[in-house]
């Protein structure tokens, strides 16, 4: 039988939790609810929640009457704007951490900085947090050279601190006359991304549990791989090969924020008893 160590912290973490628990209790008190784009990169959360009776909209003006969330990911402030305009009740669900960046970029534009976020330019938190800068924010890619006298660093919640600190170091090698940098990474990613690195050093197979599309579970199966491990990215512990898992003697178990803890537990247990599993089939 496989050797199974499960990485922690695991589960929602603080945001995606306090997101879901927002869009439920408003449901129950404006009975119909919509959300701003996917509330969490999950397909079995979407399909908990479809099943309560709440979906995701692509724009604010496909959510007729009823309430309308925007997630932990954020928004950018005109589209929080052209909702208030709207007859449509808004429910906040930002992260905190995430409206801090936003808050942070927003000072730094109004103090004449540009703006660069280091991140992903197309994931929905950068396009928040580039709404806030008024036209003066810039996505920091390697070589990018930005023609301003003093420029402030932000960083999206999900990525790396030392991949924050490497863009930081590239950025200052042009000697702009002011440069501020804020690491505004999240704890939370940060300790997961930690344990997933701890955990494929000693596992001879890990198992990355979350959505395809979740951008800090991709991250996780990227330290394992990195790390010169056997990887499984699966989103319920149905995908599992059980006959791979059988050949395993280690296996480590990491999981994105936006995963639920049950859907950990089940593939910890399926690890660990993988022939019995496949009897059952
Ligand atoms: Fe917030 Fe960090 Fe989760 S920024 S949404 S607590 S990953």
């Amino acid at each position: 039988m496989p050797r199974v160590t499960v990485a922690r912290p695991t589960g929602f973490c603080f945001g995606v939790e306090r997101a879901i628990r927002m869009a439920k209790e408003g449901k129950r008190q404006f009975g119909a609810v919509h959300t701003y784009g996917e509330l969490v990169h999950n397909p079995l959360v979407l399909e908990e929640l479809e099943a309560a009776g709440i979906s995701a909209v692509r724009h604010p003006g496909a959510a007729r009457g009823g309430a309308l969330v925007i997630r932990a990911h954020g928004c950018p402030p005109d589209v929080l704007a052209r909702c208030r305009k709207s007859d449509i009740r808004i429910i906040d669900a930002t992260c905190p951490y995430v409206r801090k960046v936003q808050n942070v970029a927003r000072r730094l534009r109004e103090q004449g900085f540009v703006v660069v976020v280091v991140g992903e330019r197309d994931h929905p938190e950068v396009q928040g947090i580039l709404g806030h800068c008024a036209g003066a924010g810039r996505v920091f890619t390697p070589g990018l050279r930005v023609r301003a006298d003093r420029i402030g660093v932000v960083a999206q919640t999900t990525i790396s601190p030392t991949h924050f600190r490497e863009a930081v170091a590239k950025l200052s090698l042009f000697r702009y006359t002011e440069l501020r940098a804020f690491d505004t990474t999240c704890q939370e990613v940060t300790a997961r991304q930690e344990a997933a690195a701890r955990i494929a050093r000693k596992a001879e197979l890990v198992i990355v549990v979350g959505g395809r599309n979740s951008a800090n579970t991709s991250r996780l199966a990227e330290i394992a791989r990195n790390a010169g491990k056997d990887i499984l990215h699966v989103e319920r512990a149905s995908e599992l090969p059980r006959r791979r898992l059988a050949r395993a003697g280690s296996i480590g178990v990491v999981a994105g924020s936006s995963t639920p803890a049950w859907v950990v537990r089940e593939v910890a247990t399926a690890a660990r008893n993988p022939c019995k599993e496949e009897r059952l089939q």
